[in-house]
């Protein structure tokens, strides 16, 4: 059965300077975005791409097929799950509630498919979808006044929360439908799944998919995809 890549790039988030949103920042002579479609589009079950953009977008290159598959565009909204019911909502009739959807931030552009497989391979026998996530390394701290350090937090069973993230398409929308009306802002979809008592499944994928935020990670991302073979 077909598989939909969703792809929220509606933010205006243009965290280190300068006027391009991270979506649209090169690196290996692409801008984020394009590694990102290409990451999902290159999976045979995958039939094409919704793509959430900012209304006052000038910089979408138009592309309206990638690789022979079609690539739509929609308005996205405010929030990034605003982004994501939008282009949920606007997939073509033939897509179903039933079919997994694919979420991916269009600022990590270093996708594998090895874990692309991997995460569609779980989310299709659980019951509440899966993300890629890996656990946290690093020791937890919480600060206190002036920025001292308040306490230490258990990292045990602690993950950090990537994409794509793969849900059945009525499900998410379900769920964001939810957290809006309830009011809470949810910064990935998993976080609206849990809300509705899913508990999607984590499954572990390479820290190096990473999401573009800072001048430093757009570094890393031209490192990273230097390694790659060509
Ligand atoms: O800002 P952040 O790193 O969380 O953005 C993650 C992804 O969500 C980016 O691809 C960004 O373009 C997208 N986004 C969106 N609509 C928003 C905010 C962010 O599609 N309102």
């Amino acid at each position: 059965t077909e598989l939909w890549a969703v792809i929220p790039a509606a933010g205006r988030g243009t965290r280190f300077g300068g006027d391009v949103p991270k979506q649209y920042l090169e690196v290996a002579g692409r801008p984020l975005i394009a590694h990102a479609l290409q990451a999902l589009l290159a999976h045979p079950r995958v039939a094409g791409a919704m793509v959430a953009l900012s209304p006052d977008d000038a910089r979408w290159p138009g592309w309206k097929q990638w690789n022979g598959k079609p690539v739509m565009r929609c308005v996205g909204g405010g929030e990034r799950a605003d982004s994501v019911l939008a282009a949920l909502r606007a997939l073509p009739a033939q897509v179903d509630d039933n079919t997994l959807v694919l979420v991916h931030d269009a600022a990590r552009p270093n996708l594998r498919d090895t874990d692309l497989e991997r995460l569609i391979a779980v989310a299709e026998a659980a019951e509440h979808g899966a993300i890629l996530a890996a656990p946290v390394r690093d020791t937890l701290k919480r600060a206190g006044e002036g920025d001292r350090i308040a306490a230490t937090e258990s990292r045990e069973g602690l993950w950090r929360a990537f994409t794509p993230q793969a849900f059945r398409r009525g499900a998410l929308i379900a769920a964001l439908e939810q957290a809006r009306i309830d009011g809470v802002v949810v910064t990935d979809e998993a976080m609206a799944m849990e809300r509705t008592g899913a508990r999607p499944a984590l499954v572990e994928g390479r820290e190096d998919n990473l999401k573009v935020t800072t001048a430093a990670d757009l570094a890393l991302a031209e490192y990273l995809l230097s390694l790659r073979d060509p």
